[in-house]
């Protein structure tokens, strides 16, 4: 049942409190407390608590300007024991009021498919599931459990990866905007774990820091992460030649000395087939939108 809850916004005081609520969010812990400092330093990003009568918090969520008109919720949580009284709806309507007065005219966030009271949630608060995507994941090189790297004995990729020129933006856009993956994906890619429509000018600007990829007859968004993490935040290819282009992916990945490789698709059926085959594990993740 809903009832009245006060919400503010978050202030550094309030670290260890959430520290104490979301320790077990999830099976591996939770990030929210280490992050929370960092958010409460950026312009583009707004932090709101709701509290109870001492003003401890009880629950905490968060937005961000991915661009001028897109916000991106994440890290919605309420403490175990305050769940079930539409606590998170009330910390999301604040976070979308900042939104809209930040310039946000669409919101969206990501739930994982498995996280069912998340989803319920958000489906009775007004946001609508626009588009899926799976995460798709394995180790490679020295970590991976096959020495050579691609899982299982390793295919040489047909295809070789070179860097693409800022010339290429326009092409590969337009082949992925009227391809089946571009349609799947809604227009969306994944920056990290937040999503925000693609431009021509992501690509022009990848390019220009050597992360945009020609593959054969395809392209990739694809860098080392710090993590030791090659990430590949989107690509596009056609069903004929998309096992060669994750082969040359974890090619790359393998060149760049990562441990680890993490690509984003649109949740397509021959592309989640192929990626399982080529051993990664894959999560499906739902992308929720909603006006502001
Ligand atoms: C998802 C979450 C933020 C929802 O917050 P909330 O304030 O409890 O949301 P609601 O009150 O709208 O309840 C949502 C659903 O949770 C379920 N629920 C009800 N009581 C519950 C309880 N005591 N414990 C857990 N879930 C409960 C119900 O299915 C409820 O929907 P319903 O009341 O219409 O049947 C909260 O469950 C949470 O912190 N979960 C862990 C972190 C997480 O998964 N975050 C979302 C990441 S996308």
């Amino acid at each position: 049942m809903a009832r009245a809850v006060i919400v503010r916004p978050a202030r550094l005081s309030d670290q260890p409190a959430i520290a104490g609520f979301t320790r077990e969010t999830f099976t591996w812990g939770d990030y929210v407390a280490d992050v929370f400092e960092g958010w409460l330093d950026r312009d583009d990003t707004h932090v709101i608590v709701a509290v109870d009568e001492a003003d401890r918090p009880i629950a905490v969520g968060a937005v961000r300007m991915l661009s001028p008109m897109e916000a991106w919720y994440s890290a919605a949580r309420v403490a175990p024991e305050h769940r079930g009284q539409g606590i998170a709806a009330e910390v999301s309507a604040s976070l979308r009021t900042w939104a809209r007065n930040a310039g946000a005219v669409v919101g969206r966030l990501l739930v994982e498919d498995w996280n069912t009271t998340a989803i319920r949630h958000v489906e009775k608060t007004g946001p609508r599931r626009v588009a899926s995507f799976v995460r798709c994941t394995k180790p490679v090189g020295d970590a991976s459990p096959s020495p050579s790297g691609n899982g299982g004995r390793r295919l040489p990729s047909k295809l070789r990866a070179r860097r693409a020129g800022s010339t290429e933006a326009q092409p590969a856009y337009a082949s992925w905007s009227v391809g089946e993956l571009g349609r799947a994906s809604r227009g969306l890619f994944g920056v990290h774990w937040a999503f925000r429509r693609l431009t021509v000018a992501d690509l022009e600007a990848a390019a220009r820091g050597s992360a945009f990829w020609e593959i054969g007859a395809g392209w990739a968004l694809a860098a080392p992460e710090s993590d030791a993490r090659f990430e590949v935040a989107w690509l596009e290819t056609r069903e004929e030649d998309a096992g060669d282009l994750f082969r040359s992916l974890v090619d790359l990945a393998i060149g760049s000395g990562a441990e680890s490789i993490g690509i984003w698709i649109p949740s397509t059926h021959w592309i989640t087939r192929l990626a399982r085959g080529l051993g990664f594990e894959t999560a499906l993740m739902h992308v929720y939108a909603r006006e502001i």
